[in-house]
């Protein structure tokens, strides 16, 4: 690996995140193109006009980021929009490209870091770390999938889950018993709509415990695994970050004993709750509790539990019970007291401040291999570590079977270790289109094997939504219906046209060998799996500002109908191509058709696929599990 077009610089004390995995030299002076301010520890660096801005992984807005101030500290935010500054992970890659000459920086500090991109100067980007511990690395290369490459090959290589995990999955927190699993399996079943996967929420443990499963509603658990593997389904239970405070509870009762736990400054361990009530959290930073945690996925994989999602680990905080107290007290001075309309937006404020309470981050330690480092310094790294903990895990404790593994909050390294889905979106049509947006920014910064709810998490869906966010869905690596208690229920046989669904499902199966091996050769070759237009199409000004057509792959684009109530869509081809209208594996409509400008009919059942000329489209027929595709006899679309 040739790393001479990267050069790093340091400020302070680097903290060893793990997010690179080569040494590279340190260099003297400021990073090049970049200006450095001690005061406010900020870096600048000029925008030129047509400088596109592209990476950050997982967050708001555009393929594009310039114009918004984007703030790296990983939070649990199920309302995001448009304005958000952070969501669930952080991944501080950026890559610079005025469609001639880019570059890429890489700032690996685990606290806060906020990107201002052209926000408060339009002509101008910042960077400001305010504890300013950090490795800055510089990427050059002659095109942006060269800095790509380069950045991937610095970060180690991507994760790669079990082949079935590329099939469909459906999820719901709501599935409170054994039957309640057994009727998702049945009705997908009746239907003949292929599945792969059903989820476990936090419904299947014994008050919320991580590794216990409730005896009651999931009697002979052992058994129902194997019975749902017979019928070509496995099981896949949620593991959460904060451990449960209960007398008697192994997990509890030994992180106390061993102070795996997260400690406040005067030793005591930190009491948050979360979803269990009253928890502590485990000091994933920690090599020691690391691997006495990532043990404890045994208890699962030890009955044939293939899988995992690890949750609320930015770590989500409902409160902790020191600050809890201090509102409390606070509010003492509120009773019986007129409240002016100030007085009475303090008041609110203060309640609204007991949930992932900035302060609260502050009031915790952990023991980062020997060094007592504060919780929010290093806070982008607590999810990865926590993944990081069960992969090194199934290592060690599974060395012969691919576990699948993702996660909601991440950093970069993270990816070596497992996949990502991109946390609590709601039933917009606005979150499908973010979805194709920050698909290919997460497979930029390695996090390849990634996915949204499909459908949306928060909210009601409608038929219509679903199916046009299926038909985007279809197409990322990790394929998951998932929706919140008390929305509206949303398994494809919720709906209508289910036959309409099964084609799009089916499609999806079709395609299989050609998303595996496209998301193979990602991996292996440090490439995009999704890819903006203008990353390929270097000459076409266009491509530019294309947000809504990606490459998949080497032989698509696609062209997903993100809007409601439309029959159809623009879509600008870069060169000539073949256009594929799907309506099922097997019936679709083929055109050529020329370089430019076209408005494409896309009814609500539709797919539009475009083959590259000179390229291929593999098709399997579809099985109702991954393991039953025949991959020898592919149909090939050309
Ligand atoms: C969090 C997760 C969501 C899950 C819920 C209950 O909000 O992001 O996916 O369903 O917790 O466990």
């Amino acid at each position: 690996m040739k790393t001479d077009n990267i050069k790093k610089f340091t400020y302070g004390t680097p903290y060893s995140t793990g997010a690179v995995v080569k040494e590279i030299p340190v260099s003297e002076g400021t990073p090049d193109r970049f200006t450095y301010d001690k005061e406010t520890e900020t870096f600048s660096a000029p925008l030129k006009k047509a400088d596109n801005i592209y990476g950050l992984g997982e967050t708001v807005r555009g393929i594009n980021k310039r114009g918004w101030l984007y703030i790296s500290n990983n939070s649990d935010n199920p309302h995001h929009e448009e304005t958000t500054n952070s969501l669930y992970a952080s991944q501080n890659f950026l890559l610079v490209d005025d469609g001639r000459e880019c570059y890429g920086i890489f700032i690996d500090n685990p606290g806060r870091v906020e990107f201002d991109l052209g926000y408060t100067d339009p002509d101008k980007m910042s960077i400001s770390i305010p504890d300013n511990d950090t490795s800055f690395y510089v990427i050059e290369g002659e095109s942006p999938v060269d800095v790509v490459r380069s950045f991937r090959q610095l970060i180690g290589k991507s994760y790669v889950p079990p082949v079935w995990a590329f099939g469909y999955g459906q999820s719901r927190w709501g599935y409170k018993c054994a039957d309640d699993i057994r009727t998702v399996e049945e009705k997908y079943r009746e239907l003949g709509i292929p599945l792969d996967m059903i989820y476990m929420d936090i419904d299947y443990m014994q008050d919320f415990k991580d590794f216990t499963v409730n005896p009651e509603r999931f009697p002979d658990f052992e058994n129902f695994v194997s019975e749902m593997k017979s019928k070509g389904i496995r099981l896949i239970p949620i593991i959460d970050a904060g451990v449960r405070i209960e007398k008697g509870y192994d997990v509890y009762e030994e992180g106390v004993e061993k102070g795996y736990f997260c400690k406040k400054e005067n030793g005591d361990n930190l009491v948050a709750a979360v979803w269990p009530g009253k928890v502590h959290f485990p000091d994933f930073l920690n090599s020691a509790a690391r691997e006495w945690f990532g043990d404890k996925y045994k208890v699962l994989t030890d009955i044939g539990i293939e899988g995992f999602w690890n949750d609320m680990n930015e770590p989500a905080i409902f409160y902790t019970e020191d600050h809890l107290n201090e509102v409390f007290a606070e509010l003492k001075d509120y009773e019986n007291k007129e409240l002016d309309i100030w007085g009475f937006f303090q008041f609110t404020d203060l309640l609204m401040s007991i949930s992932n309470n900035p302060e609260d981050y502050r009031r915790f330690f952990h023991d980062f291999d020997g060094v007592k480092v504060r919780h929010d310094k290093v806070h982008n790294l607590y999810g990865f570590y926590m993944t990081r903990s069960a992969g090194e895990a199934f290592r060690r404790n599974v060395p012969d079977k691919d576990i699948l593994m993702f996660s909601r909050a991440s950093y970069t390294g993270m990816h070596r270790y497992g996949g990502v889905w991109t946390g609590d979106n709601i039933s917009w049509w606005s979150h499908l289109l973010l979805n194709i947006h920050q698909m290919p920014s997460l497979s930029m910064t390695g996090f390849i094997y990634s996915g949204a709810d499909i459908g949306g998490f928060g909210g009601n869906t409608t038929e219509d939504l679903m199916m046009r966010w299926i038909e985007f869905g279809i197409f990322t690596p990790l394929f998951r219906n998932h929706a919140a208690l008390g929305t509206r229920e949303q398994e494809l046989y919720q709906f209508k046209r289910t036959d309409d669904f099964k084609n799009l499902i089916e499609l999806r199966y079709a395609l299989i060998p050609y998303i595996r091996d496209s998301f193979m050769k990602a991996v292996n070759e440090d490439s995009m799996y999704m890819k903006p237009l203008s990353f390929e199409y270097r000459e076409d000004e266009r491509c530019r500002e294309i947000e809504d057509q990606l490459l998949v792959g080497d032989s698509i684009m696609v062209a997903p109908v993100y809007e409601q109530n439309k029959t159809g869509r623009n879509v600008y081809l870069p060169e000539k191509m073949k256009m594929i209208r799907f309506r099922s594996f097997s019936d679709y409509d083929e055109e050529v058709l020329e370089k430019g400008d076209h408005y494409i009919k896309a009814e609500l059942n539709e797919v539009l696929v475009f083959i590259r000329p000179g390229k291929e489209l593999p098709l399997a027929k579809p099985a109702r599990h991954v393991d039953e595709i025949d991959i020898e006899n592919l149909v090939v679309l050309y």
